[in-house]
């Protein structure tokens, strides 16, 4: 049996209910018409693109992408690979991409870079949460969630060593000792 770390709650459904609710409608009114391509980063951003998607009523294409950046702990290794790649063709077309959480910044400017060698006609970035005072590298995030302090956090999709992705909220990890 593993340890049970200690888990508090920082963002309640409801609060993340209202939160997508708004990242829907600012996001609706810059694509409505534009038929986008939303890419999620696996794994952590699957609950909040399958919420998000909901709330989109116009056409629009999912596609996800896998990197590897992180290992088990809650650091990142700073090298970072496209493990599960797109089928969708990308060229010419309007990309958003869906991120759980950027941190160091260092996984979504390799995402972007990558992205953007394949010529979309726009590329624009949502992410759920933010902590900027761990960036190592400038990101734009053009539709942001909230903002959270130098603290891990887990559920709603987020993870701990694969632990933790099926909490409702999000809740903070305290160190244990
Ligand atoms: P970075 O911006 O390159 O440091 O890495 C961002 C990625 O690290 C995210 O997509 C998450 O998978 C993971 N990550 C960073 N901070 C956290 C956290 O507080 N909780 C869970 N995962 C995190
Ligand atoms: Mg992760």
């Amino acid at each position: 049996m593993s340890s049970q770390p200690k888990l508090g709650i920082l963002f309640t459904c409801e609060e993340i209910e209202a939160t997508v609710k708004k990242l829907a409608a600012e996001i609706r009114q810059d694509y409505l018409s534009k038929h986008p391509i939303l890419i999620g980063v696996l794994k952590g951003s699957f609950m909040f693109m399958a919420d998000l998607i909901r709330l989109l009523d116009f056409p629009l294409e999912v596609e996800f992408i896998r990197l590897s950046s992180y290992g088990g702990g809650r650091k990142s290794s700073g090298k970072i690979k496209v493990v599960q790649g797109l089928r969708s063709e990308v060229k010419g077309r309007d990309v958003l991409v869906i991120e759980d959480i950027v941190d160091a910044g260092l996984t979504i400017s390799f995402l972007l870079d990558y992205l953007r060698k394949k010529k979309p006609a726009s590329l624009k970035l949502c992410a759920l949460t933010d902590k900027p005072s761990r960036r190592q590298t400038p990101v734009t995030i053009d539709y942001l969630g909230f903002t959270v302090s130098d603290k891990f956090i887990v559920g709603y999709g987020l993870d701990w060593d694969e632990r933790f992705r099926n909490l409702p909220n999000i809740c903070v990890l305290e160190d244990e000792g």
